[in-house]
């Protein structure tokens, strides 16, 4: 297994472009399979989770073609109605097969996902919604064995008790789209993922409408067509990552492609840190704070602060002014980061779905381990403003969601490099060094005495 090497990084620097989300593609992957016609997906990010869902299509029997972001689905040959353990055990999305399973072959084997390391994840939305269009499902050795004859349109409830669902909104989304007659989901989940999905669904030719609100009405159709061209929108987790990493080292980043729209609740908490945030056409620039202000933040379905950047901004907060407050609405178990960061010099107490972080204004180096992907992340982004050089181990669940992140990195300036296991990385001698005897303070807390890079150390 590979480990990233970090070094303390200068204040990042320079322009990216946001890839394609991760959430989206996987859902939109799936509902390819609602046509026997060939579909092309653009902008689909290479990550290890789409590879997972390109394995399981490949077994189903659907021909696929990968070429630089650029996905074309084939559903030609497309017999197979299981998604294994093997595959659904990789990735929990793999989930979203089961409405296209049961829509085009009137049954599903998909094996239940089982545990996770972010706290119990339940399926029973998904199957109260599939059972509402008619299926029949029971739990057998582990799998959820569903059949049906034609689905027919229902209204269905689809609140749980930690608010809507993305995925069990997407497939009964999917499911409906082929039902007999008109489906009402409400308590549908509103996340941007969801409108893209139903967006694709209609460029299929499905009948949508109230999507992004929380009640989407599908007018079932006999057949659907491929989607000739569809472009996927990008990655709010992965933007907001990279807004995050810009105002850890005190730096100056432009993101190409983000979406505001996307990021409203995020983009106020880093306002509310002092983080600068320059909203333009197309494009977000974030300018990091002088000194980081504490804030509290509640993890909530969209348009709330998203699960899924709630433990890079943990990583954040360590280096604010004051103490912070951080709560867990939708994965209350999920603060496996928690020890790794005090590992790292932080002072995080976790009570429950609450932790509460004092912010120390630095962080130190240390070998920390990624227990999923954001928890990972969120390392990577200590690593950055660590004193000291990080070693972060368990890149595999980094690799299921973002791509390239190292390459990212250091096209803004950022020292990181992907080792095997055994093997060590000097301490780069750079500002490191330079930066502590200057008395220049940690990331995210810069002064006007912080040592001034010439441009060619900025190119390093
Ligand atoms: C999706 C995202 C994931 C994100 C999550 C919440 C994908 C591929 N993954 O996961 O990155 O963290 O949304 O924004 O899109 N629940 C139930 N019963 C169910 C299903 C869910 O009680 O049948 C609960 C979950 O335990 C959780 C909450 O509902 O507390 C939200 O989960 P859900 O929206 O379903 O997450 P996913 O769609 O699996």
């Amino acid at each position: 297994m590979d480990k990233l090497v970090i070094e303390r990084s200068r204040p990042l620097t320079g322009t990216l472009t946001v890839n394609g989300a991760k959430n989206s593609v996987l859902p939109i992957m799936a509902a390819c399979l609602l046509t026997d016609e060939p579909s092309v997906i653009e902008h689909v990010p290479m990550v290890t989770d789409v590879m997972t869902m390109l394995d399981i299509l490949r077994q189903l029997g659907v021909q696929v073609a990968y070429a630089g972001s650029e996905l074309r689905i084939h559903p030609d040959g497309f017999r197979g109605y299981v998604a294994p353990y093997e595959l659904v055990s990789r990735m929990r999305a793999s989930i979203c097969l089961l409405g296209p399973l049961l829509a085009r072959q009137g049954r599903a084997s998909v094996s239940l996902p089982g545990g996770c390391v972010i706290g119990p994840r339940p399926v029973d939305l998904h199957l109260k919604g599939l059972q509402a269009l008619g299926a029949s499902i029971e739990i057998e050795h582990g799998y959820i064995m569903a059949e049906c004859g034609r689905l027919k349109g229902s209204r269905i409830h689809l609140g749980g008790d930690r608010g809507s669902s993305v995925l069990a909104t997407g497939n009964v989304m999917m499911a409906a789209a082929l039902a007999d007659g008109v489906s009402m989901i409400e308590h549908a989940a509103c996340e941007p993922e969801v409108v893209d999905l139903a967006d694709f669904l209609v460029s299929m030719g499905a009948r949508i409408e109230g999507q992004g609100g929380s009640t989407i009405r599908v007018e079932g159709v006999e057949r659907l067509h491929g989607s000739s061209r569809y472009r996927i929108i990008s990655d709010r987790i992965e933007a907001g990552t990279l807004a995050m990493a810009a105002a850890m080292t005190g730096g100056s980043v432009t993101l190409e492609g983000a979406r505001s729209d996307h990021l409203e609740a995020v983009i106020e908490k880093l306002r509310e840190a002092g983080v600068q945030i320059t909203v333009e056409p197309g494009r977000l620039r974030v300018k990091a704070a002088d000194h980081l202000r504490a804030v509290n933040v509640t993890s909530l379905p969209y348009p709330g602060f998203p699960t899924d950047l709630q433990a890079q901004i943990m990583a954040l907060l360590c280096l604010a002014d004051g103490v912070s407050v951080i709560t867990e609405k939708i994965y209350p178990e999920r603060f496996l980061h928690v020890p790794e960061l005090n590992r790292m010099g932080a002072a995080i107490t976790r009570e429950g779905a609450t932790a509460v972080v004092k912010g120390m204004g630095q962080l130190s180096g240390a070998q920390v381990v990624a227990s999923d992907l954001r928890a990972s992340a969120a390392l990577v982004l200590a690593g950055l403003a660590a004193s000291t050089q990080t070693e972060v181990r368990g890149l595999e669940h980094l690799d299921r969601g973002y791509q390239n992140i190292e390459t990212q990195l250091r096209q803004l300036g950022a020292h990181l490099v992907r080792v095997p296991e055994e093997q060590t990385v000097a301490p780069q001698p750079q500002e490191t060094v330079v930066a502590q005897a200057n008395g220049v303070p940690a990331p995210g807390q810069r002064n006007r005495r912080a040592k001034r890079y010439t441009r060619a150390e900025r190119k390093q």
